[in-house]
C-alpha cells in the first residue's frame, strides 16, 4: 500500500500545516501540533478503514428505535462484572488503566480465561512474549487451552488477525505499544495512541467484538497520551491501590453500558485477583489504640459503603509551608485550611500539613471534608478522637456542614463494623437511633471542631 501523507493538525484551534512545526500557524499556540493521516476527499470513504463510519442509516423517530437492553457476558470475575455493569458487551469498548505492575495483565488474563470457554477470544500481547504470558498463565493455574495468543505491535497486522480470526472478546495489551505503519512518529506518541485506539474502535463497531484496551498512565495517573482515549472508548476503568499493599480498586470513570463511579475490590495473592466480597473494612489501618490525626471516614463508592482511615500530619514549617495530599485533592485541602481558620478559629498558616487516605484510594467525594478537618485539628492539638469514631460530611465556603447522600447507609455500615461515636451534618441524623452509635449532628464547622475537641 502506497505510504499515505501526513499532516499536522493543531490540537487547539484545528488549523493544519504539512509539516511539523514548534507554533501553529493559524493560532500562534505552542507545541499543539499533532500528527495525523491527510484523508484525500472522496478516497477516504472508499477507503475500507472508514467503512464503517460510511454505511448510511436511515433516520427513525426516537420511539420507534426498539431500545433492547445490551446483552452482557459475564466475565467470571464477578467484582470486575459489577465495574463493567455486569459483564462485557458485544462492540463495546473498554479502556482500563493503571500504574506498571498493579495488576492489569493479570486481571484480563484471569478474565479472559474464563470467557474461552464461552466465546472466541484473543489476546494481543505488545509488551511481553508470549511465552510470559504462558508463564503467567500456569501461575495462575489456568489451563489456558483455548486462549489464542498474538504477540505483535503492527496495528495493520493486529486488524488482520482480527479479520481471521473473528474473536467475539479481544484484549490489546498496552495500546502504548501499537504503532500503525501509516504514521511516522514512534509507538506511544500521541498520534499513533489516538490513531490505533480509533482504528480498534471502528473494527468493534463494525465487527461487534468486544476490545479491552490496556493503558500506561502517566506519573498524574491519567492515562498517558491522548485525553481524547477516554472519549473515543465506551468505558474507562481505572485500577487504583497501593503496590505495596495487597488491596486492588478497579473504579469506572466513564461507562456506556453502567454506572460510574462504581468500584470493584480485589486482593492480589500468589494466585492472581481474587475479589472481595465484603470490602467495607479493608482500608484502616490497625492501631491498637487511637493516634492523634487520624480519623475514620465513611465514604460511598458506587454501591457499597467503605470505611477509610484519613490520616493529617500537621507540623512546623518553614517560611513557606507545605500542604500535600496523596488521594485526596490538594485544591479542596488549601479551600478546607482556609475554612478552618476563618471560621473555626484553628490557624495553620505557619504549618506543613500533610494527609493520607490509607491504603491507596482516592477519594474524590466531597463528603470526606469533615473527616479532613477533624484529622487536622486532631494532629494539630496532638490529642486523638475517641476510640470507635467516624464522620462525614461536605464542607462550603461559608463554614456550613452539608449532607451526603446516603447518610442512613453509612451510619448502619458504621455500626454494623462496631463503630461508636459519630459526626455528621445536621440533615443526616438519624429519625431513629441506630443501636451502638452515639450521633452528633452539626451545622457549622466551628460546632463540629468545639465538639471533636470535648470527646
Ligand atoms: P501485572 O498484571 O503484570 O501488572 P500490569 O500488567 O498492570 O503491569 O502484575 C504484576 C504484579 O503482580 C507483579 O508485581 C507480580 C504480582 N503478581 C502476584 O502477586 N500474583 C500473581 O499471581 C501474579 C500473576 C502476579
Ligand atoms: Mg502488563
Amino acid at each position: 500500500m502506497a505510504k499515505e501523507k501526513s499532516i499536522y493538525t493543531c490540537s487547539d484551534c484545528g488549523g493544519v500545516s504539512p509539516k511539523w512545526l514548534g507554533k501553529c500557524p493559524s493560532c500562534g499556540a505552542w507545541n499543539t501540533l499533532v500528527e495525523g493521516i491527510a484523508e484525500v476527499p472522496g478516497a477516504s470513504v472508499k477507503n475500507s478503514r472508514y467503512q464503517a463510519l460510511a454505511k448510511s442509516q436511515p433516520v427513525a423517530t426516537l420511539s420507534e428505535i426498539e431500545a433492547a437492553d445490551f446483552e452482557r457476558t459475564p466475565t467470571g470475575q464477578e467484582e470486575l462484572d459489577r465495574v463493567l455493569g455486569g459483564g462485557i458487551v458485544a462492540g463495546g469498548v473498554v479502556l482500563i488503566g493503571g500504574d506498571p505492575g498493579i495488576g492489569k495483565s493479570t486481571l484480563l488474563l484471569q478474565a479472559i480465561e474464563d470467557l474461552s470457554h464461552k466465546l472466541p477470544v484473543l489476546y494481543v500481547t505488545g509488551e511481553e512474549s508470549g511465552a510470559q504470558i504462558a508463564m503467567r498463565s500456569r501461575r495462575l493455574g489456568l489451563a489456558g487451552s483455548k486462549v489464542r495468543v498474538l504477540a505483535e505491535i503492527s496495528l495493520e497486522k493486529i486488524l488482520a488477525t482480527l479479520e481471521a480470526e473473528q474473536p467475539a472478546f479481544c484484549v490489546i495489551d498496552s495500546i502504548q505499544t501499537l504503532y500503525s505503519e501509516h504514521l511516522s512518529s514512534a509507538p506511544g506518541s500521541v498520534a499513533q495512541v489516538r490513531e490505533c485506539a480509533a482504528q480498534l474502535t471502528r473494527t468493534a463497531k463494525a465487527s461487534g467484538c468486544a476490545i479491552v484496551l490496556v493503558g500506561h498512565v502517566t506519573k498524574e495517573g491519567a492515562i498517558a497520551g491522548p485525553r481524547v482515549l477516554e472519549h473515543i472508548v465506551d468505558t474507562v476503568l481505572y485500577f487504583e491501590g497501593d503496590t505495596h499493599s495487597s488491596f486492588r480498586l478497579v473504579r469506572a470513570i466513564k461507562n456506556r453500558f453502567g454506572a460510574v463511579n462504581e468500584i470493584g475490590v480485589f486482593a492480589m495473592t500468589e494466585k492472581g485477583l481474587k475479589g472481595v466480597a465484603n470490602p467495607s473494612a479493608i482500608f484502616l489501618s490497625t492501631h491498637g489504640e487511637p493516634v492523634p490525626g487520624s480519623c475514620v471516614l465513611v465514604t460511598l463508592e458506587g454501591t457499597r459503603p467503605l470505611l477509610v482511615e484519613l490520616q493529617a500530619l500537621v507540623d512546623s514549617g518553614g517560611p513557606s509551608p507545605r500542604r500535600l495530599s496523596v488521594g485526596l485533592d490538594k485544591d479542596r485541602l488549601a479551600m478546607l485550611l482556609a475554612v478552618l481558620h476563618r471560621h473555626a478559629g484553628v490557624a495553620t498558616n505557619d504549618q506543613d500539613v500533610f494527609i493520607n487516605a490509607v491504603g491507596g484510594v482516592r477519594i474524590s467525594e466531597p463528603a470526606a471534608d469533615l473527616a479532613v478537618l477533624l484529622a487536622i485539628q486532631s494532629s494539630l492539638r496532638g490529642r486523638p478522637l475517641p476510640k470507635g469514631f467516624i464522620a462525614f460530611g461536605e464542607i462550603g465556603l461559608a463554614g456550613e456542614v452539608r449532607p451526603a447522600p446516603r447518610g442512613q447507609e453509612r451510619l448502619k455500615e458504621a455500626a454494623k463494623l462496631g463503630f461508636s461515636v459519630a459526626v455528621v451534618p445536621k440533615a443526616n441524623a438519624p429519625k431513629k437511633a441506630i443501636e451502638g452509635l452515639t450521633v452528633h449532628a452539626v451545622e457549622r464547622i466551628e460546632e463540629a471542631m468545639d465538639l471533636a475537641r470535648g470527646l
